[in-house]
C-alpha cells in the first residue's frame, strides 16, 4: 500500500506501437511495383528481372491471376468456390501433357491449354492473346515452382504418333471397338462406370492432390477437358491426368489396347448426341 503505481504496461504498449508501426511500413512496401513480400518462386529464377519475366508477370497478373492467385497458388479471388480449383502452379504439377505421368508439361502443352481452354472448367480458352504475350506467361508460369529448375523433372518429348489408319472405318474399326471394350470394363469402368458415363461407386469419393473432389469424367461427351480429338484421347490414356486420380496406362496397356479404348470411347459419343440431334436415349 502506498507505493506510486507503476507503469507496468508502458513497455508492452510501446513495443505494441513499434510493431504496428514497422508493420504498416511493410505492407506499403509490399504495394511499391517490383516489390515483393514473397518471392515468386523458392527456387532461384533463371528470367528474373528479365524483359521476357516482366511481360510475363504483366500478362499474368492482367488475365490469369484473378483465378490463379497474385502468387499463382491457385487462390485468386474468383477461385472461391470454383471447382475445378484453378491451378496451383506452386506445385509444379500438370494435368495436362505429352510427358511421362510426373514429368513437367512441354512449353507446347502449356500453350494448347491456354489457347483453348479447359473444357468443363472456368479455364477461358485465350485465343486473343498475342503469341509473344502467350510465350512470356509461359516463361512467368516456370518460375512459381521449383520443379522446373529441377533437370530430372523434364524429359524430351514423347512422341505419340499419329490416329491408326482404321479408325475412321467403321468397319475396319469393329473389331478394335469390341476389343477396347474388354479393356475398358476392366481397367476403366471402376471409375468411369460400366457405361462410361462417369457414375461409379467411387465416383464421389475421388480427389484430386489439392485435396478437391474430382469426379471421374462422363466418357461419352465431345467436350473433353483435353480436347475433343482422337489424338487427345490417347494422349490422356498415355500420360495420365498428373494430380488428379486418371493414372497413366503406358505401362499397363500396349499401344495397339490404348487405341482401341479410343475407338471403343468415339463409338459411346453416338449415345450422346448434343440436344439438337433426335434423342436416341
Ligand atoms: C476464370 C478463371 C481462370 C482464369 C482467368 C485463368 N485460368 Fe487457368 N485454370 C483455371 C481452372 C479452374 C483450371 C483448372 C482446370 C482443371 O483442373 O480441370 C485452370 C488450369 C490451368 C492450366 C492447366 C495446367 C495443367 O494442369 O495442365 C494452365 C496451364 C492455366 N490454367 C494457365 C492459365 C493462364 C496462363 C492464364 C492467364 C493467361 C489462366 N490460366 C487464366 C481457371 C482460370
Ligand atoms: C482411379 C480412377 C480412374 C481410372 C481407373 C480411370 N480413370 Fe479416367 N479419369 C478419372 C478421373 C477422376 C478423371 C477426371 C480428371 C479431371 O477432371 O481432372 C478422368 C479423366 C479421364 C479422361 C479425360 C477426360 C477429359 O475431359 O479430357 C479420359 C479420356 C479418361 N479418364 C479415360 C479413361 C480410360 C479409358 C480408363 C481406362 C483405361 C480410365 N480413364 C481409367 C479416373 C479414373
Amino acid at each position: 500500500m502506498g507505493n506510486p503505481p507503476t507503469p507496468r504496461w508502458l513497455p508492452v504498449v510501446a513495443a505494441f506501437l513499434v510493431c504496428v508501426t514497422i508493420g504498416s511500413m511493410l505492407v506499403v512496401l509490399d504495394r511499391v511495383p517490383g516489390r515483393s513480400r514473397r518471392p515468386e518462386a523458392s527456387g532461384p529464377t533463371p528470367i528474373a528481372g528479365s524483359d521476357l519475366h516482366l511481360r510475363g508477370r504483366y500478362v499474368f497478373q492482367r488475365h490469369c491471376a484473378v483465378c490463379h492467385g497474385r502468387w499463382g497458388d491457385g487462390r485468386g479471388e474468383m477461385s472461391v468456390g470454383m471447382r475445378p480449383r484453378p491451378r496451383d502452379f506452386t506445385t509444379g504439377v500438370f494435368k495436362f501433357r505429352s510427358t511421362p505421368s510426373g514429368f513437367l508439361p512441354t512449353d507446347e502443352d502449356l500453350r494448347r491449354t491456354l489457347r483453348r481452354g479447359i473444357a468443363n472448367s472456368s479455364m477461358p480458352a485465350f485465343g486473343s492473346l498475342a503469341e509473344n504475350e502467350v510465350e512470356a506467361v509461359i516463361a512467368y508460369i516456370k518460375t512459381l515452382s521449383p520443379r522446373w529448375m529441377d533437370g530430372t523433372a523434364s524429359v524430351a518429348v514423347q512422341h505419340l504418333g499419329t490416329d491408326p489408319p482404321w479408325l475412321g472405318d467403321p468397319v475396319a474399326s469393329a473389331g478394335h471397338r469390341a476389343a477396347g471394350k474388354v479393356t475398358f470394363v476392366t481397367h476403366c469402368a471402376p471409375c468411369h462406370g460400366i457405361a462410361g458415363d462417369g457414375a461409379s461407386a467411387v465416383a464421389n469419393s475421388l480427389e484430386d492432390i489439392w485435396g478437391q473432389p474430382c469426379p471421374p469424367s462422363d466418357l461419352r461427351s465431345t467436350s473433353l477437358k483435353s480436347g475433343p480429338e482422337p489424338i487427345n484421347i490417347f494422349r490422356t490414356l498415355s500420360t495420365g491426368l498428373d494430380g488428379s486420380p486418371m493414372p497413366s496406362f503406358a505401362e499397363s496397356l500396349n499401344t495397339v489396347q490404348r487405341w482401341d479404348l479410343v475407338a471403343y470411347l468415339l463409338g459411346l459419343r453416338s449415345s450422346n448426341e448434343p440436344p439438337s440431334a433426335p434423342e436416341t436415349r
